[in-house]
């Protein structure tokens, strides 16, 4: 039985494929079996498993960007995967945001802790709400504060934010330029076992930690 776990905003550039790309490899550290789903057309994400080295921990290539919910549903039911982490696109909404709702155990929403993408977030975090599934619990709703810095007065935004909406923030991810180096040839901190990434690696430790208890 795998679980999907979405990771969905309307804004562009606030880190989905960041934050898809380091719940894998974070689930696959945890000792679980994943894959990776690219839900845009820019194909980032398979991109990144494409220049993955052979020899690391797999992470299986799913292509969601023509989203068969059959297929999915027969996904679901795999005995050999617990995750499917799904890179969503930027400026979802209509038909594949429901078709991506369907499908979704949990969505987890990066946001940016800046008012312009604060303002973009908070409409497309009440939007969820009219879905069935999500105002019914049975598709969980959680944030990801992404690219923090010291911004506690922003901080404290979101908090009162995800007060009033319920939403929980699952992990608070810094500003760290250190995470992209790896990327480009395939890999994560995660592959990385030197003891100054270890800090790099916390908030995403926290965040698959955060989807294992919400799914169990
Ligand atoms: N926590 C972070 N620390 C440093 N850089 C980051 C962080 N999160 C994201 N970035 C950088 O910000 C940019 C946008 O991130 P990313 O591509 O993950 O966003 P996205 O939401 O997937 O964008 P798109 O809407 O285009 O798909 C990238 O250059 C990425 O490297
Ligand atoms: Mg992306």
């Amino acid at each position: 039985m795998a679980h999907v776990i979405s990771v969905q905003n309307v804004k562009g550039g606030c880190g989905k494929t960041t934050t898809a790309i380091h719940l894998a490899a974070a689930l696959t550290d945890l000792g679980y079996a994943v894959a990776l789903a690219d839900g845009d057309p820019q194909k980032s994400a398979l991109g990144w498993l494409e220049r993955r080295p052979e020899h690391l921990a797999t992470i299986e290539a799913l292509d969601f960007t023509d989203l068969d919910l059959d297929e999915l549903r027969a996904l679901k039911k795999r005995k050999t995967l617990d995750y499917v982490v799904v890179d969503g696109r930027a400026a979802v909404r209509g038909a594949p945001l429901t078709d991506f709702i369907k499908v979704s155990d949990v969505i987890l929403v990066p946001i940016v802790g800046l008012p312009l993408d604060i303002e973009a977030s908070v409409e497309f975090l009440e939007k969820l709400w009219d879905y069935r599934k999500v105002e019914k619990g049975d598709a969980q709703v959680a944030v990801v504060l992404n690219k923090t810095r010291n911004t506690g007065k922003i901080a404290e935004r979101v908090e009162a934010l995800s007060e009033t909406l319920d939403v929980e923030i699952a992990a608070y991810v810094p500003d760290k330029p250190g995470l992209q180096n790896p990327i480009e040839f395939g890999m994560t901190v995660f592959d990385q076992r030197r003891g100054s990434s270890q800090s790099i690696r916390e908030p995403f430790i926290e965040l698959a930690e955060y989807v294992v208890s919400i799914t169990e």
